[in-house]
């Protein structure tokens, strides 16, 4: 792909497959201009730099993908703890750090062990299904449903709330009808989340939303206004990057029949391949941070107030860092794997999502021997931060 002015992050070719744009950024203009405003950091040493200065490059810079000024309305997920810095971030992280200790995973692996092994069930049955409907949404619904205490009957409600923030990012003022959704969907969840702090501020149970309501830093506790903001914060990061991990996962094996028997042979091999799916398609592709003075980043200065996006993606895919870094190879080792962020920001529910798809894949893997894809024309979720497959149609063999 070659670069003709600045290149546009959003348009939709781009988003289909991201990786030949990247590659030529990385090559040519590792930190340049893109249309409609910031700069794009592509390559691996630049993208680490960036997520290990927080002060110089706020977290501010992600109230863009989120709150976009057309979009004429606050949204509350910028309220939670990832767009703060220090030291506010801290305080939050402190507060809301406990409540994902390692209590956490011994507390929600057998559930996670049972909602798998009725979803491959229900697959089986099927045979032919859409697996993001059908396994890949269901299962960190439930997971972050049952963390939180919330209503099963919403959760099919939660993946609309999660796309429709998510497409923000790759948003214009003149997309009218989608901005009219994602308005309706914030909407929804903030009625939503009142509801439930309401019920939990008068019948605490034994859940996050509890623990958040009673945890303290200092004597102090959060605000109403970050309690929704964390509360919109965990059901997107919970649910969306997981269900992507889940989904891509999959396409990856139906692809591969060489890579589904070799895993099915020998399961120890399904952390490693989680790992290279955490590269080769980053459920998080950007993040977005603010100069907070100016700066020079690979060369190049950035006036202070320039938006930064953080090519995750492209880091991951960088040819400096891994060998070969286009092909998908289960036998990698070696540098840092930035799919779950680096510095202060890493996240909180890393060890959650690896457990879900490590779970998730073993009892995949025990009862299907074998998968196909549908269609080759493959949709993915329209957003410049987060990459994920609409739909993936797939027939289940079982073993
Ligand atoms: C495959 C799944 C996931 C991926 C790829 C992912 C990726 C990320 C990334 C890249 C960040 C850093 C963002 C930045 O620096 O701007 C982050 C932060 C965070 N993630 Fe995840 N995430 C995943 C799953 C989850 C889950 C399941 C949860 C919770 C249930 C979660 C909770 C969080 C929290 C609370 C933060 C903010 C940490 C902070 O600001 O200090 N994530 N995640």
């Amino acid at each position: 792909m070659a670069l003709n002015g600045r290149p546009n992050l959003a348009l939709p070719e781009v988003r289909q497959n991201p990786y030949p744009l990247y590659s030529e950024l990385r090559r040519n203009a590792p930190v340049c201009q893109v249309e409609y405003g910031g700069w794009a950091v592509s390559r691996y040493d630049d993208v680490q730099y960036v997520l290990k200065n927080p002060r110089l490059f706020s977290s501010e810079g992600l109230r863009f993908a989120a709150e976009p000024p057309w979009f004429g309305r606050s949204n509350p997920w910028c309220d939670s703890l990832v767009l703060k810095d220090p030291p506010m971030h801290g305080r939050l992280r402190t507060l809301v750090g406990r409540a994902f200790g390692p209590g956490l995973l011994t507390r929600l692996e057998p559930s996670i062990q049972a909602t798998c092994e009725e979803l491959t069930t229900r697959v089986l049955e099927r045979r032919a299904v859409d697996f993001v409907d059908e396994f890949a949404t269901p299962l960190p619904a439930t997971v972050i449903g049952n963390l939180m205490g919330l209503d099963p009957s919403l959760y099919s409600r939660f993946r609309k709330w999660a796309t429709d923030i998510a497409s923000l990012s790759a948003s214009r003022p003149e997309d009218t009808e989608l901005l009219a959704s994602v308005r309706g969907s914030v909407e929804e969840m903030e009625r939503y989340f009142h509801e439930v702090l309401e019920r939990r501020r008068r019948e605490p149970g034994d859940d996050m939303v509890s623990d958040l309501l009673r945890a303290r830093v200092d004597g102090e506790s959060l605000t109403s206004t970050e309690l929704m903001g964390f509360l919109f914060f965990l059901l997107l990061a919970g649910l969306e990057t997981t269900i992507n991990l889940l989904s891509s996962s999959t396409w990856m094996l139906a692809r591969k029949p060489e890579l589904l028997a070799r895993l099915r042979a020998d399961r120890s091999l399904i952390p490693r391949f989680i790992e290279e799916v955490l590269r080769y398609e980053p459920p998080i592709q950007a993040s977005l941070r603010l100069c907070t003075e100016d700066v020079v980043v690979g060369g190049v200065s950035l006036p202070r107030g320039s938006l930064v996006y953080v090519l995750l993606g492209s880091a991951l895919r960088d040819e400096t860092q891994f060998a070969e870094a286009d092909r998908f190879d289960l036998d990698r080792k070696g540098t840092e794997n930035l799919a779950f962020g680096h510095g202060i920001h890493f996240c909180l529910g890393a060890q959650l999502a690896r457990l879900e798809a490590r779970i998730a894949l073993e009892v995949l893997l025990a009862r299907v021997g074998g998968l196909s894809l549908r269609s080759e024309q493959l949709e993915w979720v329209p957003s410049v931060t987060v990459r994920g497959l609409r739909a993936l149609p797939i027939e289940v063999h079982p073993a």
